[in-house]
């Protein structure tokens, strides 16, 4: 097996978390078993008793998806030291989608009567999750602008209900970035459990357990599988105590697992995610700057230009700024519907992540049902533009966003 502890970042993509297989395969196959036999009773016991480790029923673990966690941990790991001086170890559970990860990070560590504290712009799901669905079991929330520490003091202070806090830095659809030393620091100070949502980022851009934070949760179905093949999610947790027990537990009996397809398609994905993310970056700035200086354009936000409010938070803590940026078109919802339609290369989808460019018009398609002054308070305005820069040539990128900024 390879020594993942001393190798660069792109080994351990490659490398990290595979066990040579009995059969000699070179990749680990799709175990597509639901189940697990026993040589003998003996064997049965010991293994129930967790004498033996190994593989019993399908939803409590899998050898396919046994690699896509240990690499996953491994990059989010990777470079870091815990106390003692020593690689830091970190569990992660593969779950069936991000929303799964992020139910098992919630109800493995917050109670009836206790409340959340997150901020504004949150992943719509995940807001909606805290807005609609935990209050009904006595789980509460508090939002703040986290961008202002004291903001979010005062609330701790005044509030001791409060058990955990969420960051999603930068964030869906708004990249608003936030200062995670700062935070998880405040976090620490009050008890808090602090998790980080790291889907935008990943580990290559941006490492949270550098900062002490407790979970790290990413919707896999993003940069990390890098192909739009699977639906999945992870939650890497650094007290391997309670996430070998108590969130092992959490996620099984919740029952949003993985499968060993989708997690195949993860690893698979995987091994060229340190290559894909550095393409990913160094097109996104390259867009940004030509979108910036279009005369049709009103406004870019991408953490890499100046004019980005939180640049020099991302400038902090990300090795690069990303490859998601969004602009406003200065036609407004017209001009908006006109330019999707007028793509030729780019793809017209929603999520992100993906190796190609996928490019979306939120105001008729992911907000069409929010009405038109609440979308706008949320930055949504009617010829916003989402883009997540794929790896193609640049220069084709361009091509096709130059051709659709010309009128029809
Ligand atoms: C930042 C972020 N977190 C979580 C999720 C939820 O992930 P999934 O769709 O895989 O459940 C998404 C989905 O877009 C996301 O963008």
């Amino acid at each position: 097996m390879a020594d993942t502890q001393n190798s660069g970042f792109d080994t351990v993509c490659l490398h990290g978390g595979h066990t040579p297989e009995s059969n000699r395969a070179h990749l680990t196959p799709i175990y597509a078993s639901s189940t697990y036999t026993f040589d003998s009773a003996e064997q049965a016991i010991s293994m129930f008793k967790g004498e033996e480790k190994g593989y019993i029923y399908g939803r409590w673990g899998n050898p396919t998806i046994s690699e896509a966690e240990e690499k996953i941990a491994l990059l989010e790991a990777y470079g870091i030291k815990d106390n003692d001086g020593l690689p830091l170890q970190l569990k992660a559970i593969l779950h069936a989608s991000g929303m799964a990860a992020i139910c098992t990070m919630l109800l493995g560590n917050i109670k009836a009567g206790q409340k959340i504290i997150t901020h504004y712009s949150l992943y719509g799901g995940t807001h909606e999750l805290v807005e609609k669905i935990l209050p009904d079991m006595g789980i509460g929330y508090v939002l703040v602008d986290f961008h202002d520490p004291a903001k979010v003091e005062a609330a701790v202070k005044a509030d001791s209900s409060i058990a955990l806090m969420h960051i999603e830095t930068p964030a869906n659809p708004t990249l608003q970035c936030l200062d995670l030393e700062a935070l998880s620091a405040l976090g620490k100070r009050y008890g808090l459990v602090v998790c980080v949502d790291n889907t935008f980022a990943t580990p290559y851009l941006q490492q949270p357990f550098r900062y002490d934070v407790d979970y790290v949760m990413h919707s896999t179905t993003k940069f990390l599988n890098g192909h739009g093949t699977a639906i999945g999610g992870i939650l890497i947790g650094r007290d391997l105590v309670k996430m070998n027990k108590s969130l092992t537990k959490m996620h099984r009996l919740l029952g949003g697992n993985s499968n060993a397809f989708d997690a195949f398609l993860l690893t698979n994905g995987l091994r060229t995610f340190g290559l894909r993310m550095e393409r990913h970056c160094s097109n996104a700035l390259k867009v940004a700057e030509y979108l910036e200086q279009h005369p049709m354009v009103a406004h870019v936000n991408y953490l890499g230009l100046a004019s980005h409010p939180d640049a020099a938070v991302a400038k902090k803590q990300m090795k690069h700024p990303g490859a998601m940026l969004s602009f406003e078109l200065k036609g407004g919802f017209e001009a908006g519907i006109q330019f999707i339609d007028n793509l030729k290369l780019c793809t017209s989808a929603v999520s992100l992540g993906t190796c190609d460019t996928l490019i979306s018009h939120p105001a008729s398609t992911t907000h069409v049902g929010v009405p038109r002054e609440e979308r706008i308070t949320f930055g949504i305005t009617d010829g916003l533009i989402r883009m997540s820069v794929g790896i193609e040539n640049v220069e084709d990128i361009i091509k096709d966003l130059e051709g659709a900024l010309k009128s029809p």
